[in-house]
């Protein structure tokens, strides 16, 4: 457990979610329940676009990066990404809670997931099924 310094609640979330650890502490085969509402619009196999990029090897990605998908990104996540927007677990938990409040403008049709839990859980099952 980590010492966090006193504040606002809120503040003291935001901290424990950027200060994440680097591995998944999430139940891989929980997520893949999760996956479940990603699958519509998000593929697993490299390179398998769908409305939205593949997903394999997402993590540790720059923003808006992937090649094969580069003709549809929106403007807003390629600048991200520009900006130095790399996937890691902070930032595509951050993300997944509120994709338009993370990457305002991009076009993710998502509302985001709400628990801190099945974030975590789905993080570790796009990281397990990227092996
Ligand atoms: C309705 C379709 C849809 C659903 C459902 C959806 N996404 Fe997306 N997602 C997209 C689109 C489209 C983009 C590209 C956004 C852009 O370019 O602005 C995207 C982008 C992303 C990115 C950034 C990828 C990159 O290469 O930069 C991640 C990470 C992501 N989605 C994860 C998820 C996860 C995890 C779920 C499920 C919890 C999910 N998405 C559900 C459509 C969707």
């Amino acid at each position: 457990m980590r010492l966090i310094a006193w504040g606002a609640p809120a503040l003291v979330a935001a901290s424990v979610l950027a200060t994440s650890p680097v591995h998944a502490a999430g139940d891989a085969a929980a997520g893949k329940k999760i996956f479940a509402r990603c699958q519509a619009c998000h593929d697993l196999a490299a390179d398998k676009n769908k409305l939205g990029p593949s997903l394999n090897g997402v993590i540790g990605r720059k923003a808006g990066s992937l090649p094969s998908f580069e003709a549809k990104y929106s403007d807003a996540m390629k600048q991200a990404g520009a900006g130095g927007l790399v996937w890691d677990e902070a930032n595509i938990a951050a993300y997944l809670k509120a994709p338009k409040e993370k990457v305002p403008g991009n076009k993710m049709a998502f509302p985001g997931l709400k628990e801190d839990a099945d974030i975590q859980n789905v993080i570790a099952y796009i990281e397990e099924a990227s092996k």
